[in-house]
């Protein structure tokens, strides 16, 4: 079984970016934990990162044809503008996971709005790197 596992703008930069906010892995650290915890569950992944919104409407639509198990999304700020992420994640039949790395609850006011979050199927936010492999961990269970 496949989890498609899809990144939103700017988590190209992670390592980088913000690194008090978002520590100094980097999406391809990431994507290994990820890679070697799903060889242990029985899991593959499919790792994927656009800085384009229809990139991951498409994506979505995707991983529902190809008849992914899940989908673990962070759509980075999209979470929080995007009706076409929510509407696409409405119109798929694959559970959505959502991820964040920081808990956007503890964030600025802009950032407790979640579109993806209205429409998936939970959300784990505010352990880093880990939010990613729990999130893996639930795909496993659904
Ligand atoms: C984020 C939180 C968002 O608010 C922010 O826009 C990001 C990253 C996170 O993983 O913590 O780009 O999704």
């Amino acid at each position: 079984p496949i989890v498609y596992v899809l990144n939103g703008p700017n988590l190209n930069l992670l390592g980088m970016r913000e690194p008090e906010i978002y520590g100094h892995e980097t999406l391809d650290d990431i994507a290994d934990r990820l890679e070697d915890h799903a060889r242990e569950i029985g899991l593959s992944v499919d790792m994927r990162q656009s800085n384009h919104e229809g990139h991951l409407v498409d994506w979505l639509h995707e991983a529902n044809a190809g008849g992914a198990k899940a989908v673990i999304l962070n759509a980075g700020a999209f979470t929080h503008t995007s009706i076409a992420l929510h509407d696409a994640i409405k119109a798929i039949a694959v559970p959505v996971i959502e991820v964040h790395l920081s808990n956007p609850h503890k964030r600025e006011e802009f950032r407790h709005q979640s579109f993806v979050g209205r429409a998936a199927k939970g959300t784990i936010a505010g352990f880093g790197p880990l939010s990613y492999v729990l999130a893996l961990d639930a795909a496993a269970k659904l």
